[in-house]
């Protein structure tokens, strides 16, 4: 017996616990374990059931990712399903925490489902690229129905023990002593006769229904080759007898694996949970903080303030006057009351965050705070000047943040007279839902003070990324380099819809130039000004006053009341004037074109950033770009699409493109010309402990 599942009985029913912490991953020594604890129940015919559990915090979340890039070793979850199944006594999975993924598959292998009220169901293998492997969008629609199942499959989103109970996917919860009722459960229940297997008998409305769902997650889910296979899965269950769905759901998983989009997915997963981590060596044990204070009331002020308030600080919100903060808390009320309505809240929770939340007119009101993060106007003048009264007024030893998104953090640390104690934390907004924070550690700011920001980062439940000093930090500085290329191609002979479409299909939510338009065009061009840049088709835009949705014009038009971008043949008419003034006279120009001159650049500058020692790590930018940016999470974030590419082919690439494009934009980093001359791969280079 493996020590990954011990065994005890209770009365005549044997209880195999899996033990495998942290999550209970289904590991080849779990396996192990779990086939041999149903032989043991198989051979003794005294035993009146079989109970399968885990640990408080997990069931199972299901395979152990870490074992896909290797051989299948034996017994295969599938087997131990088949064994089950075949079982003429009962199997009964009592569900304390999560059943996700091949735990959940398991689970639903099982004759009877108990679970604690807290228990909670998923199917998240959609996230890494594959679909359910081991029955799961098999046996699901069996128990639930179709329609729910196909949400549950695509969406991976966790099913709480109530709602779980009211769709059939559980049997029953048990209200005090799970393993008593299971063992209840067990002593009372009869093994169902093997699973028919026969197709689900649904009516013509529930097929009608589930069409219309799998046409609405197709559409929403474009170019996700896991997401075509879940909807082609669980058809299956509609059209054909179990064994023919599981065979299908085998072969699609197999495919899966081994394809661009789930490897880039499950790099995804081990790099979001590898950033934002000190060595152990660089670790200063210090006591978490408790109080916070946030310097300006609004949008950025605002939610970060809120996501201070739901890791369970008490938060002090400072602003010019009590108008302003009263109007911020207002705000703050109105955003927890739609999250009530939404059913993300309830109303205990959002009364413990507003009594949490006090206000200030006065920045000396951050003395007693263990943190002080300042979100206010992008100024240098106007943060030194904050961060000149935060090193007077705020504690010895309070992590001393500030939210800028452009600035020189090394000036503004210098400001306060105590630079060790100042961070940058850069929140994206809404910053109570965006998770991406780049922590800028300046050339001053001391371990300590890096640490304690890392962890209040985590306690947000976001993914913190360390950055180096430099313009416009790691994400921004990337992005940054597609605008001038958007701008030149406008000029060379497309339109804005062709450049948003080739960005959508490639997988962003949004095209830049909508982007634009949402972000306010008269911001980006005052960026411009203070670097003396010339964008000639934005800045003739800017130069009628259109500024984008607030304006209800800028690339596009908009009705009033609308958010959707309508093609304008006056703007049409202005970049072919535009063209014509600069002597450039329009082609044809093409996706792959599109594509090429806008996302290489960024990519090249990721090898500059890595070069200059501004991230640790290629996995960090593609976790900033990826949470940050909209870059599509199944292409792995720019630097692992890089690779995908080939580096060589890569390089070459640009050059060519630096050459046509008479461009030096194009021409390779160093870092990636050096890279491909050696053949070697960006993720060979090693993890930095700390940016430069
Ligand atoms: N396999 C291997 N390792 C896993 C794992 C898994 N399924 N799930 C989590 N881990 C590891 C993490 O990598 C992390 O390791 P680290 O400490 O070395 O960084 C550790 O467990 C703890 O994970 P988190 O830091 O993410 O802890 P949280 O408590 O925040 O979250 C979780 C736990 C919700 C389980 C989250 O880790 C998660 O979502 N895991 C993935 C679950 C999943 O996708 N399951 C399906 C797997 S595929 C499958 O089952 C195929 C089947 O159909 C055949």
């Amino acid at each position: 017996m493996t020590t990954t599942v011990q065994l005890r009985t209770v009365d005549r029913v044997l209880i195999a616990t899996i033990g495998n912490p942290p999550v209970n991953a289904l590991n080849q020594a779990t396996r192990q374990g779990l086939k041999e604890a149903i032989e043991a129940f198989q051979n003794d015919r005294n035993l009146a059931a079989l109970v399968i559990t885990g640990s408080e915090r997990f069931f199972s979340a299901g395979a152990d990712i870490t074992e896909f890039t290797r051989a299948a070793q034996p017994p295969s979850i599938a087997g131990l399903i088949e064994m089950i199944e075949k079982s003429d006594r009962p199997v009964i999975a009592a569900v304390s925490g999560r059943a996700l993924g091949g735990g959940l598959e398991l689970a639903l292998g099982c004759h009877l489902r108990v679970g604690t009220p807290s228990s909670r169901y998923a199917l998240p293998e959609s996230r890494l690229g594959l679909l359910p492997g081991v029955g799961g969008t098999q046996r699901l629609p069996r128990l639930i129905g179709p329609v729910e199942a196909l949400k549950a499959v695509v969406s991976g989103d966790e099913i709480p023990a109530p709602r779980a109970l009211e769709l059939g996917l559980i049997d029953q919860i048990a209200q005090d002593d799970l393993i008593a009722t299971a063992v209840t459960v067990g002593m009372g229940a009869k093994a169902g006769p093997p699973r028919a297997g026969a197709p689900l008998t649904v009516s013509a409305q529930t097929r009608e229904a589930f069409d219309a769902e799998a046409a609405r997650l197709l559409r929403r889910h474009r170019g996700q080759d896991a997401i075509e296979a879940c909807v082609q899965a669980v058809r299956a269950a509609l059209d054909g007898p179990l064994e023919a769905g599981l065979a299908l759901e085998r072969e699609l998983f197999a495919k899966l694996e081994k394809g661009a989009q789930s490897r880039a997915m499950r790099h995804m997963f081990f790099a979001e949970r590898r950033v934002g981590k000190l060595p152990a060596s660089q670790r200063v044990p210090q006591r978490p903080a408790s109080t916070a204070a946030v310097v300006g009331g609004g949008m950025m002020g605002r939610g970060i303030a809120m996501s201070l308030l739901d890791a369970g600080l008490q938060v002090t919100l400072i602003d010019v006057d009590e108008t302003a903060a009263a109007k911020a808390v207002e705000t703050i009320d109105r955003q927890y009351q739609r999250a009530i309505d939404k059913g993300a809240l309830d109303a205990g929770q959002k009364t413990r965050r507003l009594q949490a939340l006090s206000t200030a007119v006065d920045i000396a009101a951050t003395a007693e705070a263990d943190v002080v993060i300042e979100a206010v106007t992008e100024s240098m003048a106007v943060k030194e000047k904050i961060f000149q009264q935060l090193g007077r007024h705020a504690r010895a030893g309070a992590v001393l943040a500030s939210n800028t998104s452009t600035l020189d953090l090394n000036r503004i640390a210098a400001a306060s007279g105590r630079p060790g104690d100042v961070v940058g934390m850069h929140f994206f907004s809404p910053a109570h839902i965006m998770r991406l924070v780049e922590v800028i550690r300046g050339a001053d700011t001391s371990l300590q003070t890096l640490d304690r920001a890392l962890e209040l980062v985590r306690r947000m439940k976001k993914i913190g990324v360390v950055v180096g000093v430099c313009d416009g930090f790691v994400g921004n500085r990337m992005i940054g380099k597609r605008s001038q290329q958007v701008d030149r191609l406008l000029l060379d002979g497309a339109l804005p819809r062709q450049i948003d479409e080739a960005f959508t299909r490639f997988g962003f939510p949004m095209g830049p130039l909508a982007v634009n338009d949402m972000a306010g065009l008269d911001v980006a061009q005052a960026v411009r000004q203070s670097r003396g840049q010339v964008f000639p088709v934005a800045d003739a835009i800017c130069a009628l006053g259109r500024y984008g949705q607030k304006t209800q014009a800028g690339y596009y038009r908009y009705e009033p009341g609308s958010r959707k971008p309508v093609d304008d043949p006056q703007i049409t008419a202005l970049i072919e004037r535009v063209s014509a003034g600069q002597g450039v006279e329009r082609r044809e120009i093409s996706e792959e074109e599109i594509l090429d001159r806008t996302l290489l650049p960024v990519i090249n500058e990721g090898f500059r950033v890595l070069k200059e020692g501004m991230a640790c790590h290629a996995d960090d930018i593609d976790v900033i770009l990826v949470h940050g940016y909209g870059w599509p999470r199944w292409t792995g974030g720019p630097m692992f699409h890089a690779e995908q590419i080939g580096l060589r082919a890569l390089c070459d690439k640009m050059q060519k493109l630096a050459e046509t494009l008479d461009d030096p934009a194009f021409e390779p980093a160093t870092l990636l010309r050096a890279l491909a001359d050696e053949g070697l791969s960006v993720r060979e280079l090693s993890r930095r402990d700390l940016p430069a």
